[in-house]
């Protein structure tokens, strides 16, 4: 970890017992939150006398170079599968790096992280350009975070991205996620094919992997056990990918309690696809999502 000097809320610590995963534990007058550096993942976010905002698997793993099963990983310079080399990593590499910690403060609306990755002999291997991106966090009692990329190749590069954000929820049958009722999607357990909008709330009653195109960025998640329901608005950000891997695929993953899927979801803002972004030389682009309950 960069010897930056940390702020009074925030302090470091270890996420394994060999001290190979660098933590931040923040604690301010706002919320609680916990920082992998690896990924720069924020793993845990809670407002202070609110339920926790993201879901953070009981059995997670954390092993260096491991994705963590929780949180919000970051899914670049592609989301999935790679598009042409199955060998590459799913969802791209940004989340297995350790980013440096470049800028961490405390302001009267909250504490303040930014975070930097780029690219290396490593990275080059794997997506051939020269970036840099950072993941800039404001914890309040609410969660911005916004990923900066910018282009520092001397040609155009295209990426796509997702913030993979996990999310709790009493019971996921009665679970609802309103906003991407106009939206066609690839349904990634049938193929390629789109089908048209629903034109209803999305529920879930099996195992569920969408990715929703042309979206606004602006979901509900709705937990009718509690009544109670969390926002998000990534304003920027046209692809959705609604996530839940119900009883069977969860018992293939190693980090994930055989009951875990009951009590997540995951509904992701990125651009991918169709929605994927190509920047020029020396070009640099912003993605923010808003998060906060209801
Ligand atoms: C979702 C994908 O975003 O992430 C799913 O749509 C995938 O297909 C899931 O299974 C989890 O991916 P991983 O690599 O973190 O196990």
């Amino acid at each position: 970890m960069s010897d930056l000097s940390l702020p009074a809320s925030i302090r470091k610590e270890w996420l394994d017992a060999d001290r190979k995963l660098p933590a931040l534990r923040v604690h301010n007058p706002h919320c609680s939150a916990l920082f992998s550096l690896q990924g720069a993942q924020l793993l845990s976010f809670q407002p202070h006398g609110k339920a926790p905002l993201l879901w953070l698997s009981d059995q997670a793993l954390y092993i260096p170079g491991k994705a963590i099963r929780g949180g919000i990983p970051l899914c670049f310079p592609w989301f999935g599968p790679h598009p042409e080399d199955a060998r590459k990593p799913a969802h791209g590499f940004a989340r297995q790096k350790e980013w440096q910690l470049l800028e961490a403060s405390d302001t009267p609306e909250g504490s303040w992280l930014v975070f930097g990755l780029s690219d290396d002999a490593a990275s080059r291997q794997l997506w051939p350009h020269a970036f840099a991106a950072t993941l800039a966090f404001l914890l309040a009692d609410t969660l911005t975070v916004t990923l900066g990329v910018r282009n520092t190749d001397s040609r155009d590069f295209h990426f796509g991205f997702a913030l993979h954000s996990y999310f709790p929820t009493t019971d996921i049958r009665q679970t609802l996620v309103d906003g991407l009722e106009d939206c066609a999607f690839i349904d990634q357990l049938k193929g390629d094919a789109l089908f048209p909008a629903e034109s209803a709330a999305i529920r879930f009653s099996s195992e569920t992997d969408r990715i929703y195109e042309g979206a606004s960025g602006r979901y509900r998640i709705r937990d009718e056990a509690e009544q109670q329901g969390i926002v998000l608005n990534a304003p920027g950000c046209h692809s959705a990918i609604v996530w839940n891997p119900w009883a069977e695929k969860t018992a293939r993953l190693a980090d994930m309690s055989a009951q875990g899927w009951q009590q997540m979801l995951c509904v992701e803002c990125g651009n991918t696809g169709r929605d994927g972004i190509t920047l020029r030389p020396g070009e640099k682009r912003e993605f923010s999502l808003q998060i906060s309950d209801d």
